[in-house]
């Protein structure tokens, strides 16, 4: 198939990229290259002659509409976002704009190149969401089902455009699919989230923040199952429904953290316990939702997709990747690009 990926150049969007290469599709990279994204992750298939790259804004509706002229895709999938909740508590403004106003400039600019090429048949286009837009459960998993009830900017943002998504489809028989997934973790994803922030402080030898009281539940999904899952969709998946991605795996952060940092003794070959001696309680985030779950039954019954990797055996795999970048993680956290604390409001950081 032709893939247009949008947003390839993020933690995501490459490890989707790099499969669906392997697996013998031609794919079209468009990302704006914002500060999360890292061509690095690209570099081992830049060569390859089915892979091409455009730096754009999904925001820009000439230039997409151009891509899907030129390039004529079978699926789109929209990994193209702001991700990260604490920057949407001090900025909403970015995440407005390319996860709410980027949405409808893709539906708008998808569905008028439909109608010009005259060929709706097998086309898809894949929303690529979160679990957070149904907000914090207390007991049991969310599913397909569930009601949205988003709590922070960045998850009323992914709400809004799967709101959007949906009326696309159900107003204009617009052939659109929403995935909903759970935290994902591995190799490439930018050191300002919670694994890696983990390894890359431990590494350091900095003092590792935990939010609150660190007894928020949530779900691991190791990226390149999620990539597998979103080619199933692409393959098989129907129009007009929303599946819900987990990874089986939930945990409070603490115990998480607790878990990397032993990990991180054990291959630095430091004395057991030591990076533990790290992890600080901090302010909690505003609105910090206390627990996620996902029910990925109807993934698994309907295109037979279930996690491959165990947490254990994925936490293994980024760690070890994350010790082999100490480089990297040295230059971003010398010139202030990760490590900071962000989305505490003004008063909270007095
Ligand atoms: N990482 C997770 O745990 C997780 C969980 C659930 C859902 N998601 C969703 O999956 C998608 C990908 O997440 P990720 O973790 O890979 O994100 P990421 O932050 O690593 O990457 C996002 C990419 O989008 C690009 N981008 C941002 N704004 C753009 C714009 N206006 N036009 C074009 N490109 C733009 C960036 O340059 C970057 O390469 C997002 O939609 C996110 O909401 C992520």
């Amino acid at each position: 198939m032709r893939l247009l990926v949008t947003g390839g150049a993020g933690f995501i969007g490459s490890a989707l990229i790099r499969r669906a290469l392997a697996q013998g599709h031609s794919v079209l990279n468009i990302d704006k290259l914002t500060y999360a994204a890292n061509p690095d992750s690209l570099a081992a298939i830049a060569g390859d002659e089915r892979y091409s790259f455009l730096q754009a804004d999904i925001c820009d509706g000439a230039t997409m509409a151009e891509s899907l002229r030129a390039f004529r895709p079978d699926r789109v999938f929209n990994l193209a976002a702001e991700t990260h909740v604490d920057r949407s508590i001090d900025d909403p403004q970015a995440f407005i704009r390319t996860n709410i106003n980027g949405v409808h400039t893709l539906l708008d600019t998808c569905r008028t190149w439909l109608q010009e090429a005259g060929d709706e048949d097998g086309f898809r286009f894949i929303q690529i969401s979160t679990d957070e837009v149904y907000g914090s459960i207390a007991s049991g998993a969310f599913n397909e089902a569930s009601p949205y009830q988003p709590n922070s900017p960045y998850s009323a943002s992914k709400a809004s455009a799967d709101m959007l998504v949906r009326a696309w489809h159900r107003t204009y028989g617009f052939p659109a699919i929403i995935t909903n997934c759970s935290n994902n973790y591995g190799p490439w994803q930018f050191p300002e989230k919670f694994i890696p922030t983990i390894v890359m402080k431990a590494l350091r030898e900095e003092a590792i923040p935990i939010y609150g009281d660190g007894q928020q539940v949530r779900d691991w999904l190791f990226v390149d199952d999620h990539a597998d899952a979103l080619l199933r969709v692409a393959n098989s998946g129907e129009a007009g429904e929303t599946y819900c991605v987990g990874g089986d795996a939930t945990m409070t952060n603490l115990d998480l953290a607790r878990t990397v940092c032993d990990l991180v003794d054990d291959r630095l070959g430091r004395e057991a316990g030591a990076s533990r001696q790290l992890i600080e309680m901090v302010a909690d985030r505003p609105g910090h939702d206390q627990r996620y779950a996902i029910d990925h039954a109807k993934i698994t019954e309907a295109l037979g997709w279930h996690p491959a990797c165990d947490l254990k055996e994925g936490l293994v795999r980024t760690v070890d990747w994350y010790l082999g970048q100490g480089e990297w993680l040295n230059r971003l956290a010398a010139d202030g690009r990760a490590g900071s604390r962000l989305g505490l409001m003004q008063e909270e950081r007095k």
